[in-house]
């Protein structure tokens, strides 16, 4: 009856104004719906008509058809309202097609009425927070392409009803409490193109069935509590350009399968408990730029084949049992753009690889690694090499001296007073020495780490030389 009297009002009011300025060809019916809609709009009380623009379809973030409906909301205010979404009056909107309410302070429940939203291709309401479970009726938004209720305070389990929504290329439920395991939803959702579920509280294995949503460019299930094995059916995703698996109990070795997945740029499995060898076919098809597999149990060798993977600019193992030599093909890795490795906290043992040199930074740092660190890597710091019982460079960089560079041949170290050169106040050490072959630039070098106090004047010649060179 309300409703009546309110739709009778609008009709008169609007036939008025229609037949004072415009010709009487557009309909009532379609002037009392947009008047409807604009009521609804009013009824939130969200937005702001300070400005008296009195046609709704010219408010900020209003989109209308060219018959004044609705198809458009992409709500956008900067200060803070907590806004009730169950004020919002879906109802009301039969041709709204995208409606975006990001970081806009809603409260309470999704509204079972939002299955109304027949025409409904996106939906976002990202960023608020929204509680209580996704109503079951979401399931009749059949024409739903795009659905980001990510980052609110929604749990439950995730609803098979998701699974109805089978135009869905976008779905991200992530930074939620979402619980249970997410089969359900996978069957009918082929055309998803990104899936990310990250931070709820899932649970439970990987279907294997997540294989068959081919048309994957990006899959997010970090922090998701999920256990057990990575299927070796998701070398079937081969759009997939991002993984992240990190952060969960997966364990046992990655399928070797994986590296079928020629177009992965970005794969991150650290924070798990996988084991096994890094892979021996690694660099054969895949290309990544981005490896993570830190905080693993990967036990075996670095492979060499790592510097087949020409786009690699981020590369960490660390926190692993790694063993072995570091591989010097590391150093060949073909750069574009400052490339990072970690291979810290392993069981790496032998030397430095002197092409290394090349690496915009390394971290080696809790290995058990020594000799001499490559003079290029020496400048990068004293943190990324500590916790290495052997490693050593230069004193004035703060590295224990090396013990290898000292020179077979035992020195000649003599302290002579220079009365007759200089000043009588001025002492200087001297030191002769035949042993060495090198250029005097690093034999001085070598020396200010031999000498516990470095002397203030070197002289490096052979002893037949009776007089000093100057
Ligand atoms: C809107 O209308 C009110 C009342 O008619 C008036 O006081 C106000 O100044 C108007 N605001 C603008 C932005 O024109
Ligand atoms: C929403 O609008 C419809 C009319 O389109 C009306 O019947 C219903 O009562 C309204 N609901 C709310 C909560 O205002
Ligand atoms: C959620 O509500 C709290 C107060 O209850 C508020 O501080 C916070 O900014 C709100 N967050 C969002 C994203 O609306
Ligand atoms: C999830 O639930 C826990 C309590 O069960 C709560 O502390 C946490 O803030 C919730 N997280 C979200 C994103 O709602
Ligand atoms: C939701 O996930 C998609 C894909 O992972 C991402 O592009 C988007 O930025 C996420 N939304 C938010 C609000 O972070
Ligand atoms: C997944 O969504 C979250 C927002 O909750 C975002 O921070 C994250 O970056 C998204 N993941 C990817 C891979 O885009
Ligand atoms: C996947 O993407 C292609 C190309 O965009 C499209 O033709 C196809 O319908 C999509 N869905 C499935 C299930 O392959
Ligand atoms: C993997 O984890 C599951 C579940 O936590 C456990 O039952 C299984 O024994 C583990 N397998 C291996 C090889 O670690
Ligand atoms: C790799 O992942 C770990 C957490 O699992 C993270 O701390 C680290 O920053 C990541 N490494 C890089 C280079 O992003
Ligand atoms: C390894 O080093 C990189 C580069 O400094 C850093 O971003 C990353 O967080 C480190 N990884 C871990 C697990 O700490
Ligand atoms: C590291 O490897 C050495 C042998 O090279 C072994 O004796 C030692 O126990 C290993 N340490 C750890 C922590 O695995």
């Amino acid at each position: 009856m309300v409703l009546n009297s309110f739709i009778s009002r609008v009709v008169v009011i609007w036939a008025t104004i229609f037949t004072c300025y415009f010709a009487i060809n557009i309909s009532d019916i379609i002037v009392v719906a947009s008047e409807l809609e604009k009521e609804a709009l009013l009824n939130t009380g969200w937005w702001d008509t300070s400005n008296n623009i009195s046609d709704h379809c010219e408010w900020v973030g209003i989109t209308c058809n060219s018959a004044g409906s609705i198809t458009e909301i992409e709500f956008f205010s900067s200060h803070y309202i907590e806004r009730e979404l169950s004020r919002f009056n879906f109802s009301c909107f039969p041709n709204l097609e995208s409606f975006s309410m990001v970081q806009s302070y809603l409260s309470g429940s999704i509204p079972s009425q939002i299955g109304a939203l027949s025409k409904l291709k996106f939906l976002s309401l990202s960023d608020n927070n929204l509680t209580g479970i996704i109503p079951p009726k979401i399931g009749s938004l059949s024409n739903l392409m795009s659905l980001d209720l990510s980052l609110n305070k929604l749990g439950g389990p995730i609803l098979s009803t998701i699974g109805l929504l089978t135009k869905l290329t976008y779905l991200n439920l992530s930074g939620n409490n979402f619980t249970g395991s997410i089969d359900s939803i996978l069957g009918d959702l082929t055309n998803l193109e990104h899936l990310n579920l990250s931070s709820n509280k899932l649970g439970g294995l990987l279907p294997p069935e997540l294989g068959n949503l081919k048309n994957l460019t990006l899959l997010d299930l970090s922090h998701s509590n999920l256990i057990g094995p990575i299927p070796s059916t998701l070398r079937h995703l081969i759009h997939l350009t991002f993984l992240y698996l990190s952060h969960n109990q997966l364990n046992h070795s990655i399928p070797y399968e994986l590296t079928q997945l020629v177009h992965l740029d970005y794969l991150d499995l650290s924070s798990n408990f996988l084991s096994g060898h890094i892979w021996n076919a690694i660099g054969k098809l895949f290309n990544p730029r981005y490896l993570n597999l830190s905080r693993n149990r990967f036990g075996g060798s670095v492979p060499s084949e790592i510097s087949n993977l020409r786009s690699l600019y981020v590369l960490d193992l660390s926190y692993n049992s790694l063993t072995g030599n570091i591989p010097s093909q590391l150093g060949e890795i073909y750069v574009t753009q400052s490339l990072y490795i970690n291979l810290s906290h392993n069981n790496l043992s032998g030397t430095i690889p002197k092409s290394l040199h090349t690496v915009y930074y390394i971290d080696l740092s809790y290995n058990n690694l020594e000799g001499e660190i490559p003079i290029g890597l020496q400048s990068q710091g004293q943190q990324q090499f500590s916790g290495n019982k052997g490693l050593c460079g230069l004193v004035d960089r703060g590295f224990s001296a090396c013990p290898s560079l000292t020179p077979s041949k035992p020195q000649m170290k003599l302290l002579l007073p220079f009365h007759d050169l200089f000043s009588s106040v001025f002492t200087a050490d001297l030191v002769y020495s035949s042993s060495i072959s090198s250029s005097s630039s690093s034999v001085v070098a070598h020396l200010a780490q031999e000498l516990s106090s470095p002397p203030r004047i070197y002289m490096i010649a052979p002893l037949h030389r009776r007089a000093p060179p100057f």
